[in-house]
């Protein structure tokens, strides 16, 4: 039952709101100056005050303003006399949600009095909606709604809350750190800490004192105790960055920490357990790395519980735009640019591009693009030299002389070379961006003669 406080020096008023709300179905509590109104308060939270301006020992006003100040959520309505609206306005302007005027009726206050619960009503499921939009927060800093995305999304509103492994793939810059981050800001761990790791970048000795710590004495530097990542990440989640670079001899301690949930320090006599939640991602497919004998196969399907592969850029051109637009949205206001949109023939390189180094790279060219552009919007002169050549050849005049072989391997080869150069000389890379074979590319390479010192 909702808890009203009617405020009024006149005892008759106070009397006849009492009567009326309680029909309405409300509790009702009365006080006759704002010193009262302040025990009623101090005794218990009420839902809606109603009070008078004018008070024997002060304003309305004060009361408002101590409600407002004590429960935000509670809804107050003042009450004036006839001529001092100027009141009624300023008391809306600090939150009063209504006014009435005296002498009003009983249906005038019932309306008032309803729509104050609704409003009440509403703002509270918008608190409730907004506590719901920071517990998805992790996803919404991830931009992309084609089909990929969205089932990219599903996957990891489902796995997040779980403890479960997940083995993130994709190339480079599709956005794994992000989605790593997410699935932690969206699990129960997430008041808990995130650390990383990257397990190439570290030589093998290092790598195994960062991940396990050491105790004092372990090795030449090792001068004190030093906790280790899987300790600093006890209830969190350790992200196991570039997995796929982990030495050989890393990779059989790994598998053990992650079998037992239990490490020991380096140089260390007792173990410790630790309650991790792993999520390793690689740009290099794990699956390749088994196969060639480079990663350890059972330490893979350790870490292969949950794979969740993120999409390259170029499998999902139509969120190019969009991404586009959030780039540009932020950088314009980092550099405090009026920079407003991008314009078709500018767009339409965006789009035809291959992006091998995916949303990263589309980053960085949104980040060059607003910083050199000079009017309100994106020209295809702010783009990076390969876009502006990225355009279609002119259609060559058919007459005499014309050769359909000499003009197709010229594109051929002009498509061959942005490839090579696009994947800076990652032949696997650059076949996979023009759809064919490396047996293929190695061919056409061969018979272009762009073969240089690589094979
Ligand atoms: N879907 C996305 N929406 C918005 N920004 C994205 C998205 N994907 C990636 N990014 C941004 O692109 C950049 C690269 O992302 P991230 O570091 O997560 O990639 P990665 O897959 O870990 O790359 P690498 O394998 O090179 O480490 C970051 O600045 C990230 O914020
Ligand atoms: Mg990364």
């Amino acid at each position: 039952m909702k808890r009203i406080l009617v405020v009024d020096d006149e005892r008759s008023m106070t009397d006849l709101l009492g009567i009326m709300l309680r029909k309405e179905g409300y509790e009702v509590l009365s006080a006759g100056s704002r010193a009262t109104a302040a025990d009623v308060l101090a005794r218990g939270p009420v839902d809606m005050v109603i009070t008078d301006v004018k008070l024997p020992d002060g304003d309305g006003i004060e009361i408002l303003r101590h409600v407002k100040g004590a429960s935000p959520e509670t809804a107050v309505i003042v009450m004036t006399a006839y001529g001092s609206t100027q009141s009624a306005v300023g008391a809306m302007k600090l939150g009063a949600h209504d006014y009435l005027i005296k002498p009003f009726d009983v249906d005038e206050l019932k309306i008032v009095v309803r729509s104050a619960f609704e409003r009440q009503r509403l703002s509270e499921e918008n608190v409730l909606l907004k506590t719901e939009f920071r517990t998805r927060h992790g996803l919404d800093r991830i931009v992309g709604n084609s089909p990929p995305m969205t089932a990219l999304f599903n996957l990891v509103r489902s796995v997040a809350p779980t403890s479960s492994t997940v083995m993130l793939s994709g190339e480079s810059g599709t956005g794994k750190e992000l989605v790593a981050k997410a699935i932690h800001a969206m699990s129960r761990r997430k008041e808990e800490p995130f650390v990383s790791i990257n397990c190439g970048a570290l030589p093998e000795t290092l790598l195994e004192s960062e991940l396990f710590g050491h105790v004092k004495g372990a090795f030449t530097d090792a001068y004190q105790n030093k906790k280790g990542l899987f300790e600093a990440a006890h209830r969190g989640t350790l992200f196991l960055d570039e997995v796929g670079e982990t030495p050989p001899a890393m990779q059989v301690k790994l598998l053990r920490a992650l079998q037992e949930r239990r490490i020991r320090r380096v140089g260390g006599t007792s173990e410790v357990d630790v309650d991790v939640r792993v999520i390793a991602a690689s740009n290099r497919s794990l699956d390749e790395l088994v196969k060639a004998g480079q990663f350890r196969s059972d330490l893979f399907y350790r870490l292969n519980v949950i794979p969740v592969r993120l999409p390259a850029l170029r499998e999902r051109r139509e969120d190019i735009p969009l991404l586009a637009g959030s780039f540009l949205a932020r950088f314009t206001e980092h550099m405090a640019k009026k920079v407003k949109g991008i314009s078709p023939p500018a767009l339409e390189r965006l789009m035809r591009y291959s992006w091998p180094g995916n949303v990263r790279e589309l980053e960085n060219v949104l980040e060059r693009a607003v910083a050199l552009e000079t009017t309100e919007e994106i020209r295809p002169e702010s783009l990076p030299e390969g876009f502006l050549s990225s355009a279609p050849a002119a259609t060559p005049a058919l007459e005499e002389g014309f050769s359909l072989d000499r003009y197709v391997a010229g594109l051929e080869a002009e498509m061959l070379e942005r490839a090579l150069s696009q994947a800076a000389g990652d032949r696997a890379l650059a076949a996979r961006l023009l759809g064919i074979t490396p047996r293929s590319l190695r061919y056409l390479v061969g018979k272009h003669g762009l073969g240089g010192d690589k094979n």
